[in-house]
């Protein structure tokens, strides 16, 4: 463990120097691991796994696209690419990356091969916290950890072909072997995290819940719309909206966001850009804080998460998701982005 500073404020994180990709292969080295699921996290940590030398297997049901992308990528089946419930047979760790839903659904075939001293892998809090929706309660004599990437599995593989890497958390629920924490860190490291910080359960899951309804996705999708309505009820063109929206902010700010931080950025700017935005910032920070606040307590209660579960437990889910999902894509607004990025210059 190192401890850093954050602002202040001093957190144990685990990084690859003093938690190194050896100690995890040596950790790891009588383990079969079993990554159930190939969705979006399944192929990222299980390649990134297979390429730093770990024992692993995948469990994905047969004849899915999902199947077929995991023999794309190289597993075979009977040897490394099994039905679900075969590889959680054969795994002394299982992973379940199946989705949140396919949780619930898989979970009686899965607790069956849950035997003395296994360990279960989550890469969300999700079916553990919300257990009396979900029904997702771990026998006492396995291990219970998580650690969940701050990204998407695919960024996960990406950053790990260029020797970069998501930063993850990681918590321990239940500790039967005593080698809970080794084993969850290990993992980390080796499905190639950045850096690892601390958490419970329960915080993902409303972290990660209050994040992707927030800021990440919710509000910034909400606020770009309704900068975008303005500008056009105010006469301005779709390309004006579009840029000072969205073009602007992705292609020229926030990689100088992400590269120096949003404070280097205010000192960074024209003097009357910097005036307007330190007045207008706190406006802003007051309407949405009542906003962010509903939300967390909406994920605190757990009705975002019964929202999730029934929205997607039903058969037509994703017929009704892709009609909502159409509305978006077929707007004004998102057609002028498609647009706008084909008139970006290239090479
Ligand atoms: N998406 C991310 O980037 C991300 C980031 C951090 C953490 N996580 C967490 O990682 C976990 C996996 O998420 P994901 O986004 O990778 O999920 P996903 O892409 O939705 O993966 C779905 C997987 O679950 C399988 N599945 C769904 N329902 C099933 C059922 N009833 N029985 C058997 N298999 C079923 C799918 O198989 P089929 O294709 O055959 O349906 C597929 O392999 C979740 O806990 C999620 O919260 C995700």
């Amino acid at each position: 463990m190192a401890t850093i500073n954050f602002g202040g404020v001093l957190e144990n994180v685990v990084t690859r120097e003093e938690f190194s990709l050896n100690k995890a292969q040596e950790i790891l080295k009588n383990e079969t691991v079993a990554v159930i699921g190939y969705g979006v996290q399944g192929p990222g940590q299980a390649l990134n796994l297979k390429d730093n030398g770990i024992n692993v297997i995948v469990g994905q049901r047969k004849g899915t696209a999902s199947w077929n992308k995991a023999v794309a990528d190289g597993w075979k089946e009977g040897k490394t690419l099994f039905e679900v419930e075969e590889a959680c047979k054969q795994g002394t760790i299982i992973m379940n990356l199946l989705s949140d839903a396919g949780q619930i659904q898989a979970w009686d075939g899965m607790k069956k091969h849950l035997t003395n001293g296994k360990g279960l892998y989550f890469s969300h809090g999700f079916g553990v916290t919300f257990h009396e929706k979900t029904g997702i309660v771990p026998p006492k004599y396995v291990d219970v950890f998580l650690v969940a990437p701050k990204g998407s599995g695919a960024s996960l593989r990406s950053l790990f072909l260029k020797g970069q890497g998501l930063n993850s958390s990681y918590a321990v629920f239940q500790d039967a072997t005593g080698k809970a924490q080794e084993r969850a860190l290990a993992l980390g490291i080796a499905i190639g995290s950045g850096y690892l910080f601390e958490t419970t359960f329960q915080k993902e899951v409303y972290s990660d819940l209050t994040g992707e309804r927030g800021v990440l996705m919710g509000a910034l999708a909400g606020i770009f719309e309704a900068q975008y309505n303005v500008l056009r009820q105010r006469g301005h063109s779709p390309s004006e909206a579009f840029n000072e929206t969205v073009e602007e902010l992705t292609q020229s700010l926030m990689p100088l966001v992400a590269e120096n931080g949003m404070d280097w950025m205010y000192a960074n700017c024209s003097t009357t850009a910097q005036r307007g935005a330190l007045d207008w910032k706190g406006k802003f920070r007051e309407a949405t804080e009542p906003v962010l606040n509903e939300l967390y307590d909406s994920v605190l209660s757990g009705k975002e998460a019964e929202i999730v579960i029934e929205a997607n437990s039903k058969p037509d889910y994703r017929e009704k998701l892709q009609e909502e999902l159409a509305v978006l894509q077929q707007s004004e607004f998102w057609q002028t982005g498609a647009q706008v990025r084909k008139l970006r210059p290239t090479k």
